[in-house]
């Protein structure tokens, strides 16, 4: 099983010693309370390079004032357990002191424009927090490739503008969205719903359906056709619903033609949950 470290001096000169023995090295950043979706990015990095690191951190940067940060489910032995498989050489599982002696960064990775829209319209400093601490465990680390998911689409938009931006030497690894059997992206946050609110997130999978059905109808069926499905839902309470060019990340016109990215933003029950899928507009 993986060997733990905690500190950030530990990882560095672990994997230093590697690094100089040729290995290449991926790592895979996450919060912990590891779900299959996690797991695909595993696999995925396993194949990728020779040894593999997770990170399992609850980052306080990333969290809003009103947000789940103390109640964020935290099981590192569960975790440790569902890696085994893997074969992942190290968990870096550092404390929040250890990442932030002062409590926090003067300094901070900031996002632009597009860290302002959607999820950071309902989340603000979110972006920031989530591109500062990334910016750091891709300076500790210093893996030849990083994987990201396309279940959090803006955080993979601008984790991708970052590097570019930054000149970080780095491969970001675009992992695709696991989904239940039921279409229900997995998340941590899942587990915040009883039972009926489980049945109802039902819908954001759905509604992603029937916008994908209404693509080759232009913009405006996309929008209606999701909007209905979601409305249907009397425990869902849409928070966003937005149509996005892939190559920009803002809305796109009317009249677009081209790629295209749905996202949806709900509330059900306790849980906010987001969604989203790739769209030809045509
Ligand atoms: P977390 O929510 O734990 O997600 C870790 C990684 O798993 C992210 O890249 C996310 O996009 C991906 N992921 C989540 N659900 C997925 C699913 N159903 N299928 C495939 N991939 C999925 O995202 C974060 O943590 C944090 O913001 C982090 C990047 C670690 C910075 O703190």
């Amino acid at each position: 099983s993986p060997l733990v470290v905690e500190t950030i001096a530990g990882i560095r000169s672990e994997l230093e010693a590697l690094r100089s023995a040729g290995k290449t090295v991926a790592l895979v950043p996450t919060l912990g309370a590891l779900h299959e979706g996690h797991l695909a990015h595993v696999a995925r990095a396993r194949e990728l390079a020779d040894v593999v690191v997770v990170s399992i951190f609850v980052n306080p940067l990333q969290f809003g004032v009103n947000e789940d940060l103390a109640k964020y489910p935290r099981d590192l032995d569960g975790d440790l357990a569902r890696l085994q498989p893997f074969g992942v050489e190290y968990v870096f599982a550092p404390t929040p002191a250890e990442m932030y002696p002062d409590g926090g960064t003067q300094v901070k990775v900031t996002g632009g424009p597009v860290a302002s829209l959607f999820e950071g319209r309902s989340r603000p400093g979110h972006f920031d927090g989530v591109l500062t601490v990334v910016a750091k465990l891709l300076q500790i680390v210093q893996p030849h490739v990083v994987t990201f998911g396309q279940k959090d689409a803006q955080q993979l938009f601008l984790v991708q503008r970052m590097v570019r931006d930054l000149n970080i030497d780095v491969a970001v690894e675009v992992i695709e969205t696991v989904r239940e059997a039921d279409g229900v992206a997995m998340s941590s946050r899942n587990r915040y719903l009883g039972p009926n609110e489980r049945t109802a997130a039902r819908a954001l999978s759905r509604a992603l359906e029937a916008a994908q059905s209404a693509s080759d109808r232009g913009i405006d069926s996309v929008l209606a056709a999701a909007q209905a499905v979601l409305m249907d839902e009397k425990l869902v309470t849409l928070d966003y619903l937005k149509v996005v060019d892939p190559k920009t990340f803002l809305p796109v016109d009317d009249g677009y033609r081209g790629p295209a990215r749905v996202l949806i933003a709900a509330k059900v029950g306790p849980a906010r949950l987001i969604d989203n899928d790739s769209l030809y507009l045509n």
